[in-house]
């Protein structure tokens, strides 16, 4: 893909400019648009047709949500219960294993075989070690990972000693990311996250010694009382530790939705100017250090397996980021966890209880979720290239799809003129390349082909995109 060769460019006025609200497009449809409509009977029913049809059938991912946190960072936007009664935990597995025997009952019995698998949180090494190896020993009553799969989990360093990160190796794991978020002390404290450098580091040199082929770090920027000096400095000890790959993500403060962030003072938080500029120095101190933009907040180094599946084409997103691993059937378990199967998804239930009773009455705990219709699936697919490749080549769609590319989208063709007369991307004839300075605003550019937003503008519901 040579259109990728060129390094990512910031350029401030465009971005001030197309800095709009949009989600992330881990999905498409989108989270929000699920609905109780599709509940656990309709997965079900998908779960049946792919037992019914062996054909085509590729190997699982498997999600495992683990929720508990000991304790909270104010920013937290994600799915997480803050405890330190280890006995919830003890319970939480117990129902998963019920879980893990339901959703394995509705496959055929040889149709277990595993090629990536995630663990995520809420903090997942919450879990005790026995606990871990009892989960890991329940999945693999039922299914069977591959010997070259992406067995990956989220650490956070404060909870985690050399001995875990062996015990991590030893269960399978094979890739990590760690949450630093940003290592300047007065950040910290605003966040309610103190956590030491060498800590953050000891995690990373033991998943290296163990074998760990893929270390990421997670980093927010737009933090309360983060400033670009500060942040340089959490940049360079990071880059020192030269991690394989880096989150940047940018934080998401929507107090109205997660109260946590009620904690956080408006008023701390850097000025739109400061955040620009906290974003330029990373992409310039990242490009310098070698990394390549990945898209959508990753970076990761070229020899990295993500940015070779980029070059090679072969790179995917799904509800964990970016992936290598081609678009499988994915099966999550826990609170809040989200399927793939075939053309739906389907969401499980939010609340310890709820899991736990419709587990109890022998129902999979999914409460809503989307069936997607053949304009969803072609869109999700367009929406998946322009985040994974900076590219729209229009055969691929046509053949796939049956359907003349200028046609079917030309309301999306005419809107994307303003973008491509600033310089975000240009339309050739039989395909679309997003240019180096739109690769940063890819979600507004995916966003003209969201057809269930241009259904009902203005609404606002998202955090920025920059
Ligand atoms: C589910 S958290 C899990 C990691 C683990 N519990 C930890 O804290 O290290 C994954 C990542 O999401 C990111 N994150 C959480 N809330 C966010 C927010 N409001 N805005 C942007 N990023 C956020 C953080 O970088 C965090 O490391
Ligand atoms: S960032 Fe991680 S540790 Fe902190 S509250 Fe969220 S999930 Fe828990």
């Amino acid at each position: 893909m040579t259109h990728l060769t060129a390094p990512l460019v910031f350029d401030e006025a465009l971005i001030r400019r197309f800095d709009i609200n949009g989600p992330r497009y881990t999905s498409y449809p989108t989270a929000d648009r699920f609905g109780p409509d599709f509940d656990a009977g309709a997965y079900r029913r998908e779960l049946a047709r792919r037992r019914d049809d062996p054909r085509g059938r590729r190997p699982f991912s498997l999600y495992f949500h683990l929720p508990f946190c000991s304790t909270i960072c104010y920013y937290c936007a994600c799915n997480k219960i803050i405890t330190k009664d280890h006995g919830r935990s003890a319970k939480y597995l117990k129902y998963l294993g019920k879980e893990l025997a339901l959703q394995a009952s509705l496959l055929e019995p040889d149709d277990n075989a595993v090629e990536q698998l995630h663990w995520g949180g809420g903090t997942p090494t919450f879990l005790s070690h026995d606990e871990m190896r009892r989960l890991m020993a329940l999945t693999r009553q039922h299914f069977r990972l591959l010997d070259d799969g992406e067995y990956s989990i989220e650490v956070d360093p404060r909870k985690v000693d050399r001995v875990t990160v062996g015990l991590l190796a030893e269960l399978g794991f094979n890739r990590m990311s760690v949450g630093i978020q940003d290592f300047d002390e007065r950040v910290q404290r605003a966040i309610n996250r103190v956590q030491g450098e060498e800590e953050s580091f000891a995690v990373m040199d033991a998943a290296r010694a163990s074998g760990f082929k893929s270390i990421s770090v997670d980093l927010i920027y737009g933090l309360p009382r983060q400033s670009a000096a500060g942040f340089d400095r959490t940049l360079d000890r990071v880059l020192a530790a030269s991690p394989d790959r880096l989150s940047i993500y940018n934080y998401a403060h929507l107090p109205a939705l997660f109260k946590p962030q009620r904690r956080i003072s408006g008023a701390d938080l850097p000025a739109p100017d400061e955040r620009l500029r906290i974003l330029a120095l990373a992409i310039d101190k990242l490009t310098a250090a070698g990394y390549v933009f990945i898209g959508m907040d990753h970076f990761a180094r070229p020899d990295d397996e993500l940015a070779a599946a980029q070059r090679a084409g072969r790179l995917h997103r799904n509800f964990q980021g970016y992936s290598t691993h081609a678009d499988c059937d994915m099966l999550s378990f826990g609170i809040t966890a989200i399927g793939k199967v075939g053309n739906v998804y389907g969401q499980n239930v939010r609340t310890l209880d709820e899991y736990y009773a419709r587990l109890d009455e022998g129902v999979l705990p999914v409460f809503r979720g989307i069936a997607l219709t053949p304009d969803d699936a072609l869109r999700r697919s367009v929406i998946q290239s322009l985040m994974c490749h900076f590219e729209l080549p229009f055969a691929a769609f046509e053949q796939e799809y049956g359907i003349d590319f200028g046609r079917h989208f030309a309301p999306e063709l005419a809107e994307l003129g303003e973008m491509e007369q600033a310089g975000l991307l240009r339309v050739e004839p039989g395909r679309i390349v997003v240019l180096p300075p739109g690769r940063i605003l890819v979600r507004a550019i995916s966003m003209v082909f969201d057809a269930r937003l241009r259904a009902d503008r203005p609404r606002n519901r998202y955090s920025k995109v920059i």
